[in-house]
């Protein structure tokens, strides 16, 4: 299940709201322009290739594409191996946008496995958006985020692009990010 948790962005101690309901979680995210959209969740291989993901939701990317004029789809996938060697790469993936940041361009991300949570920083609050399979999450450009996608990821996610280099993050100078509960907390504490 998808959940919100909102803070204020000075108070990591004082949960303002914490949700499971669908239809609360829309509404809330609705409220600061960002969009989650689900999806039904498809049976895809156990490591499944940007292509075979992106053609077991053709429909439903290219209803994404033509509403929104994206003009390059991806699919990443992260599972987690237990050798030195993954756990490595999976702290730098982690760490690239563990840190507050805007884009140019929206970050719209599916969820087709495993999770990862969207921290939006907007109007004084931090709303933390658990994403699971079956989550679309669109953040619009130039929102004020970051990402955790915890100390073992693993996830499939479709992205969508608008241009080859809008994607860039830019880094705020001073993140609140690491005052907050990390993916690994919120998770166990469900
Ligand atoms: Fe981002």
């Amino acid at each position: 299940m998808t959940l919100l948790t909102v803070w204020p962005d000075t108070d990591p101690a004082t949960v303002l709201t914490r949700t499971e309901d669908p239809a609360e979680i829309t509404a809330v995210l609705s409220g600061i322009g960002v969009r989650l959209t689900r999806w039904t969740v498809v049976d895809l291989p156990a490591k499944p290739t940007s292509d075979e993901v992106l053609a077991a939701y053709r429909a439903e990317v290219d209803a994404v594409i033509a509403a929104e004029g994206y003009i390059h789809v991806d699919a990443v996938s992260i599972t987690p191996e237990d050798t030195p060697q993954w756990r490595e790469q999976a702290a730098a993936a982690r760490q690239k946008f563990l840190s507050e940041h805007t884009h140019d361009d929206d970050e719209d991300r599916y969820f087709a496995r495993g999770s990862g949570i969207f921290y939006l920083h907007v109007d004084g609050k931090v709303h933390a958006v658990l994403c699971e399979a079956g989550d679309l999450l669109s953040v619009p450009a130039k929102t004020t985020h970051w990402f955790d996608m915890g100390t073992t990821p693993d996830y499939v996610s479709i992205r969508f692009f608008h241009d080859d280099d809008g994607w860039v993050a830019s880094f705020l100078e001073e993140s609140v990010a690491h005052r907050f509960p990390t993916f690994d907390e919120i998770t166990a504490a469900r």
